[in-house]
């Protein structure tokens, strides 16, 4: 990439609210599929950008979040809306490489990467990463992954260049397990954060080139759209939240590889603090029971997740107690796991915009593609009748992919 483009994409981004795919509402139903035995008070947000993430994990877990990002400018715009937010007690901006964390302190509960893991190489980052958690803390990532075996010529050339150890989904798992973490869930992101993430930076482009009086500049950035707008459903980002395991405490002995890939950029000592903040670390919980997770397959711990989310406080029980909560087993028919997969995400997306939804998610066991678990909770049973109605409900049956499906009702446990 010439020098010329790279200085109109940081100005593209500087003034965008994201830097890449994602949204207030993806970060904030991870949030809510974390276990609720994880209590948050220290965050850590590395490659914050200009804080699309980090403003919704100060808001959402009332915590203190340190939003770390190479590139100042970004962090200067973070400051601004946290400022403007009235959250500048919450956050602190550290300018700073996280392929070195050694200077960030450690025992966070909660550890951020939207769309960066990549920069410093997946499982090195992963791997130098898990350090920073306390024992039994979660790491929440997104990472760009195929989605399917044969990716169009065209994506697949795309990337070679811009991505070229993009993986699929399984190996991702796969190396956040061997790193020293359990996985406690994963979903794709929706088409809907990739169209908003190139909705937010037309105006920036529009105006970086305007600024230089070239209407005709050509970017990569539009070309990596038009390869999403033809191509989009061969790839995508998964979110996945791998925690570091209570019973599996030792030091890791393998020092993390040399990143793979640069930004170019040298990294910036400062260290800035929204509004005040002492440093000192808050008060955790010390946990050190043993892992509720049983090591099982991707659904046992995708169902554990669950019912920790569903056992609630009994104040809140009174304000749900007509909700109605689902764990649905589905089993596809022999041969036609991609086909089920793809209805189950349509209907996901769709479901999810419906008023009566609480959460709709589904979960592919990896050991058995045919096996999917499906999690609903609707705020009650007229809105779940609603929903049996719906367009998109009644398509998703009629494709007759389904082989068998066992559902239990959840009830709340105080
Ligand atoms: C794709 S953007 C994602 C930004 C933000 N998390 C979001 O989702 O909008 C990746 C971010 O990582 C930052 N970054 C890249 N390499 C880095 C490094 N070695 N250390 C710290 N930040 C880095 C970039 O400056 C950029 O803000």
């Amino acid at each position: 990439m010439e020098a010329d483009e790279l200085n109109l994409l940081f100005e593209v981004f500087e003034d965008a609210p994201r830097q890449g795919p994602g949204s207030i509402e993806t970060t904030r139903h991870a949030l809510r599929l974390l276990p609720d035995s994880l209590r948050v008070e220290r965050v850590l947000d590395l490659g914050c950008g200009t804080g699309g993430s980090t403003i919704v994990l100060a808001q959402h877990t009332g915590a203190h979040v340190t939003a770390v990002d190479i590139h100042p400018p970004f962090l200067a715009a973070l400051r601004a809306r946290a400022g403007e937010l009235g959250l500048a007690d919450s956050i602190t901006t550290v300018a700073a490489d996280m392929a070195d964390v050694t200077s960030l302190g450690t025992g966070f509960d909660l550890v951020w990467a939207e769309g960066s893991a990549y920069s410093i190489g997946f499982e090195n980052a992963l791997r130098s990463w898990r350090p920073l958690l306390r024992s039994g803390g979660c790491l929440v990532v997104t990472e760009l992954v195929w989605f399917v075996a044969e990716p169009a010529e065209r994506a697949r050339a795309f990337f070679a260049d811009e991505y070229l150890d993009m993986r699929d989904e399984a190996t991702r798992i796969d190396q956040a397990r061997d790193v020293g973490y359990e996985l406690v869930g994963s979903f794709r992101l929706p088409a809907e954060d990739w169209r908003a993430y190139y909705a937010g930076l037309e105006a920036p482009l529009r105006e970086a080139i305007s600024r230089r009086g070239d209407r005709e500049i050509y970017t990569t950035l539009q070309l990596e759209r038009e390869i999403y707008e033809t191509c989009g459903d061969d790839y995508g980002y998964l979110c996945a939240w791998p925690c570091r395991s209570w019973q599996n405490q030792r030091a890791d002995p393998r020092p993390p590889d040399k990143p793979m890939q640069q930004t170019g950029l040298r990294p910036a000592a400062d260290r800035q603090d929204v509004g005040r903040h002492d440093g000192s670390p808050a008060a955790h919980s010390g946990r050190s029971h043993n892992s509720p997770f049983a090591p099982a397959d991707h659904i046992t711990l995708a169902v554990q997740a669950l019912s920790n989310q569903f056992r609630g406080n009994p104040m809140q029980d009174q304000a749900v107690s007509m909700a109605v909560r689902k764990i649905a087993r589905i089993t596809g028919k022999s041969g036609q796991s991609e086909q089920l997969r793809l209805a189950l995400a349509r209907l996901e997306s769709a479901t999810r915009h419906e008023p009566g939804c609480v959460e709709f998610t589904f979960f592919q066991a990896i050991s058995d593609p045919d096996s999917f678990v499906l999690l609903e909770h609707f705020i009650d049973q007229s809105a779940l009748d609603a929903h049996m109605q719906l367009e998109h409900t009644r398509a998703f049956f009629s494709a007759q992919l389904l082989d068998s499906v066992t559902a239990v009702d959840v009830p709340r446990l105080s």
